[in-house]
């Protein structure tokens, strides 16, 4: 027994006493773990829960792999792809037996390095040449195309009341994508399935001998195709299409794209750009028919499809594990890796990984770092055929909310090809009662579709249904609104300091969050502001007790440092809300706190019963009305060694204390801006510049008229953005070189003197040259 449980890799002890026995890493839950049966099979994510918390690297004695299951572990490993080599991607995850071996060799089958699996330099090189057709303003065209081929096979369904999804739409539609981005003839679709099918078994799964010699005939066959394939394309040199592109590459840079490159690529691609697709699109929909409260939002708000997508990709992605293989010894996760070492990183736990994704196990289409997921991988590698298969899962999801809006899952066993990686199951059985389908009654609906546009969802169009409680006077032109969730929902958790962005008519506007301890929903507290856009006043005017409003968030870019020892808190006027949150938390955690509140008269002043009740010790108000003015440098000339300030008021009273500060050590002040500067890029004043996308291997022109966010993007990158002005923080991206010229109002003098990251929606490159970890 002891001797079974020695560390399989002998890791031999460092000068660092890494290794050996302190850094072996078995343990009887991993010598356990099997990735073709059992709980892995049914949810890998869940499966691994354990390793996540204790164990999130550890050697799988079962596979020959490390199993690496952390959301930073993962991105880290995608991120350094000379450390951890690609090419061990699509090898076999079982070894093949000699008559596989034979059978294969019959065929004259050579897989060779596609792209997926091929080392730097070729890897980059090969990718950039090979890029353009992937890019958004590429793939628009394309968008029509998708469209019809889904509402061919609808019309196909819509009638009959009951189908396998799987086998009516959601195979054959992303096939065909795939062969019509590619400028491959359509050939025999079925054929092509089982080629596919046997690919991934090959690569991922665990198939007997007897299995392991059909399987290797099917590869082969499946070889021979594509190089027919192949042989038909060259003989049509303006074709179409991607592979056509890669061809005619081909000639131009034989030494780039390579001969064998094409023929490996020509099998690989069908896979990857086909199965992927078909096996996430029938997650989606298991998923949200599984959560019938999300299916119900998405029919009612299309808008929600994007991030509905996402969420699905994250919660339940069609490729769960990916490998790299360490070309040197290293350390990850806190155990020594040896050089040669495999990794399978379960990517579909890192989706799930708590530290990153908040309440990870929950479905909540309305998550906005959904899109961090690493489904898609990450990086240099990073799939390139993301947002074509965004654009159909999105057609899937519209065309079937619209349309059959009361579909439902039928009871059944679901069943998946048991492999490490690929996922989704083999059929999807759902019904509907055609007599409701909402196009009897309105014939325009059939046709009646939204378009989204291609990349990344806009964090812009993450909303969620909420209902307004109870309107209340809280002061002179100042209400509070209650606000619960829509039945059958739940709003997130929230901390002191955070906001949401109410959508009410054609007005959005931010509210910092002012909920009492114990008080269940959201309260927010609005102001009517004379000189304001119109949107306070709509509010007063019109938002009344069970009217239903939309709302995002909510975000915190106003943290409280709930260590800090000593705070002082100061608000001006409506600026007490989110100070008031904060002084219901310090008191809960018994910190030592003050609180300056100043404001025209008491009579404009909102929460003074709430505040002389809870916080009446540490309250010190300030009336202009009554001379009580609030005196800033003496109450930052008190402030003891350690103490930290917050603020929220106007303008003025922040730029008071930003210079009063100035001197103080870095995270003294905190404040929080609801309003920038404003405006795009001005071409007549601004200089282009050229971003180095380290992790990407790419390199992106910013002209003078546009921003870093809107040029990155172009490029196929996703960056997460929310206000597009600088305030929120949502499209930080870290710098590895070269000077900022930061224009945000989220960093402090600190973090920009560190000139270690930037708000890629406003600022810019101070030189002509910036690099990005990206
Ligand atoms: C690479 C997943 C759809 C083409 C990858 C990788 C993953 C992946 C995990 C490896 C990433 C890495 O190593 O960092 C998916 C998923 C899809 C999907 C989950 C569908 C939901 C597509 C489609 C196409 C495509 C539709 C093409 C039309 C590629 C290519 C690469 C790739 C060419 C290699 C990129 C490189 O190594 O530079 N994909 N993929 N994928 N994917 Fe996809
Ligand atoms: Fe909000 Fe850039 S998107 S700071």
């Amino acid at each position: 027994m002891a001797e079974q449980r020695r560390c399989p890799v002998h890791v031999a002890p460092d000068s660092e006493g890494l290794g050996g026995e302190k850094g072996c890493p078995l343990s009887e839950r991993a010598m356990a773990f099997d990735p073709f049966e059992g709980p892995y099979q049914v949810d890998p994510a869940e499966a691994l829960r354990w390793a996540r918390d204790d164990e999130p690297v550890f050697y799988s004695s079962k596979l020959g792999y490390w199993v690496v299951s952390r959301y930073d572990d993962i991105k880290a490993v995608f991120r350094d792809n000379l450390t951890f080599s690609p090419r061990i991607a699509l090898e076999k995850m079982t070894p093949v037996s000699r008559e596989a071996q034979e059978a294969l060799a019959s065929y004259g089958y050579a897989m060779n390095r596609t792209l997926v699996n091929e080392d730097e330099p070729a890897h980059m090189e090969r990718r950039r040449a090979l890029l353009d057709h992937f890019l958004p303003e590429n793939l628009l065209p394309r968008r029509e195309r998708v469209r019809a081929l889904v509402r061919e096979r609808m019309d196909a369904l819509v009638d009959k009341g009951r189908a396998d999804l799987v086998q009516e739409m959601l195979w054959e539609v992303p096939l065909t994508v795939a062969l019509d981005f590619l400028g491959v003839p359509e050939d025999d679709m079925e054929t092509l399935r089982r080629f596919s099918v046997a690919h991934t078994v090959n690569t991922w799964g665990r198939p007997t001998p007897e299995q392991q010699l059909e399987v290797a005939h099917s590869v082969g066959r499946f070889w021979q195709y594509a190089g027919k394939v192949l042989e038909k394309m060259r003989a049509e040199p303006d074709g179409p299409g991607w592979m056509h592109q890669a061809i005619r590459r081909n000639a131009e840079m034989p030494e780039v794209v390579t001969d064998s490159y094409l023929h490996s690529m020509m099998m690989a691609i069908i896979v990857a750009a086909h199965e992927t697709t078909a096996h996430a699109s029938a997650n989606m929909f298991r998923t949200l028919l599984t959560h019938r409260d999300a299916w119900d939002d998405v029919c009612a708000d299309p808008s929600l499809i994007p991030n509905a997508v996402e969420e699905c990709l994250r919660y339940a992605g069609s490729v769960v594990a990916w490998r790299r293989e360490a070309t040197r010894p290293v350390e990850l996760g806190g155990v020594r890796l040896p050089q040669g070492a495999k990794l399978l990183m379960v990517t579909a736990s890192a989706n799930q990984d708590d530290r990153h994704f908040e309440e990870a196990a929950r479905f909540d289409i309305y998550r906005d770092n959904a899109v961090d997921h690493l489904t898609f991988g990450y990086g240099s590698h990073q799939c390139m055929g993301k947002n074509i298969a965004r654009m159909e899962m999105r057609v899937f999801l519209e065309e079937f909310t619209r349309r059959l809006p009361h579909l439902r899952l039928e009871p059944q066993e679901f069943t998946y090809l048991p492999n490490t990686s690929f996922r989704g199951p083999d059929q999807l059985w759902v019904a509907w009662d055609p007599a409701r389908n909402p196009e009897r009654a309105q014939p325009g609906l059939r046709a009646a579709h939204r378009e989204f546009a291609v990349g990344a969802p806009d964090r812009r169009d993450i909303a969620r249904r909420v209902r307004v409680t109870e309107v209340t006077g809280e002061a002179e032109e100042v209400l509070s609104l209650g606000i619960a969730p829509v039945e059958g929902q739940r709003l997130p958790g929230w901390s002191p300091g955070a906001h949401v962005e109410l959508c009410v008519g054609d007005y959005e506007r931010k509210y910092s969050l002012c909920g009492a301890p114990g008080e269940s929903g959201y309260r927010v507290a609005v102001l009517r502001e004379a000189e304001g856009r119109g949107g306070s006043a709509h509010i007063h005017g019109h938002v009344r007790p069970g009217m239903e409003l939309r709302l995002r968030g909510p975000h915190n870019l106003f943290r409280l440092d709930e260590a800090a020892e000593d705070c002082l808190l100061i608000a001006g006027g409506i600026g007490i809300t989110p100070i008031l949150a904060m002084a219901d938390r310090l008191k809960a955690l018994s910190r030592r706190y003050r609180l300056h509140y100043a404001g025209r008269s008491r009579r404009s002043m909102a929460f003074l019963d709430r505040l002389a009740r809870d916080h009446g010790a540490a309250l010190t108000l300030h009336p202009a009305d009554e001379g009580a003015r609030m005196r800033l440098p003496d109450l930052v000339a008190a402030l003891p060694r350690g103490g930290q300030i917050y603020a929220c008021g106007p303008a003025r009273l922040l730029s008071a204390l930003e210079e009063l500060t100035a001197d103080h050590p870095e995270g003294t002040l905190h404040v929080e801006h609801f309003a920038a500067a404003g405006g795009g890029p001005d071409p007549r004043a601004e200089r282009p510049f050229t971003a180095e996308l380290a992790d990407s291997g790419l390199e992106v022109e910013v002209g003078a008229g546009e921003t870093l966010l809107e040029a990155i993007r172009a490029k196929g990158v996703d960056v997460s953005s929310d206000c597009c002005e600088g305030l929120c923080g949502s499209c930080e991206v870290p710098v590895l070189e070269g000077e900022i010229d930061h224009r945000d109002m989220v960093l402090t003098r600190a973090e920009r003197a560190r000139n270690d990251r930037m708000m890629a929606c406003c600022s810019r490159a101070r030189g002509g040259r910036i690099r990005l970890a990206l």
